[in-house]
């Protein structure tokens, strides 16, 4: 009989960007300031690519990780990328990052997730290590939003920035470690409140779709706010419950990074208190599908995850897609 197969995350890395832009920079080009940024969502600075595309970021994560774990690209086996924002619409960007490491034994496929992208990237790799058929996946989540910011729009533009970070998963027969349990749901109905709408099938480039600014993100950020705390909270409550874990159990919340007051309010609906929450928000901004494995490697890296450690990974984004994820990290 086969034994049980976790997956367990065995590397980290990550990279952002040189630039930084921080508020004062948005202070000049619209009519908002540094004050309101930081008090309304937590963002001090955030990261832009100048050249090149979202296959470089998670590129230059994935050599980041290769090269800190000691992890040969030939011996990769599959290459999972959750990104909004692609290098195009095909070939995967998946692929490009296959070729651009020389993952030369690697399969892979994009993951149109949003926000919760690594959430769902994560919960996809480990089924393909708990097959029992893939021994080492890579799991990216990247994003270049300002591809596809509105940079006159105060509303959207201070939000987002660039960058990518990856996983890799590979399996363990403890039980005890690595992916324990996830709870990922969608909810299309809310595609109305954070979207691009052009560029697709249902408009494709023209003249008119430019005209109309359908290439760009819009977001109803009350609305949105609104789902979202509640859509991580109840579900990250319910992951714990399901797994009789309690807020002190929990080593740390590690909350998409969208808004400081988002990721407070859900903190506390868990009864976690801050001390035990991931947050990087103030030097990233949101970088969609990077912000939850951003913050896994500054962690680690920075000696604060050891071994054992309970995590419970949360996050909300367009489509709506949702979801919260039990990790016990397996990291020496
Ligand atoms: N600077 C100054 N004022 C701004 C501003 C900015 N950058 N952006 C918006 N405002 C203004 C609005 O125009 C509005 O003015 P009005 O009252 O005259 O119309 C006012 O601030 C309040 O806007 P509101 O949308 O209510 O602000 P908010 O407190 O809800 O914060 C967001 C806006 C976008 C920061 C917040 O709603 C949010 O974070 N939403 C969810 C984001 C999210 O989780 N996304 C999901 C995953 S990506």
């Amino acid at each position: 009989m086969r034994r049980r197969l976790n997956a367990r995350i065995t590397g980290v890395g990550m990279y952002v960007p040189d630039e930084i832009l921080d508020n004062k920079f948005f202070e000049k080009i619209l009519e908002t300031n540094d004050e309101w940024i930081r008090t309304r969502t937590g963002i001090q600075e955030r990261r832009r690519l100048n050249s090149g595309a979202t296959s470089d970021l998670a590129t230059a994560a994935a050599k980041d990780l290769m090269e800190k774990h000691d992890v040969n690209p030939e011996d990769l086996d599959a290459i999972i990328v959750a990104t909004v924002t692609p290098d195009m619409f095909f070939p995967a960007t998946a692929c490009l990052v296959q070729d651009k490491i020389g993952a030369k034994k690697a399969w892979g496929y994009d993951l149109s997730a949003a926000c919760s992208g690594f959430l769902f990237g994560l919960q996809s790799g480990a089924a393909l290590i708990e097959s029992g058929n893939f021994k080492k996946v890579m799991v990216i989540g990247a994003d270049k939003m300002s591809a596809i910011v509105d940079y006159s729009d105060r509303n959207t533009a201070i939000l987002f920035g660039d960058g990518a970070s990856a996983v890799l998963l590979e399996p363990t027969e403890d039980e005890s470690l690595g992916l324990q349990d996830s709870i990922l749901r969608t909810d299309g109905s809310g595609k109305d409140f954070l979207f691009m709408k052009g560029g697709g099938s249902l408009n494709p480039p023209t003249h008119e779709t430019i005209d109309q600014n359908m290439h760009v993100l819009f977001q109803d950020g009350k609305a949105v706010f609104k789902v979202a705390v509640k859509g991580m909270a109840d579900v990250s409550y319910e992951l714990m419950q399901k797994n009789n874990l309690n807020a002190d159990d929990i080593a740390y919340l590690v909350p998409h990074q969208a808004n400081l007051r988002i990721i407070d309010a859900t903190a506390e609906r868990m009864g976690v208190t801050r001390d035990k929450v991931m947050i990087n928000i103030d030097k990233y901004g949101n970088t969609t599908a990077a912000t939850i494995p951003l913050c896994l490697t500054e962690y680690y890296r920075a000696g604060k995850l050891k071994k054992g450690d309970k995590l419970i990974l949360a996050a909300f984004g367009a489509g709506f897609t949702w979801g919260a994820s039990y990790l016990v990290w397996s990291l020496d």
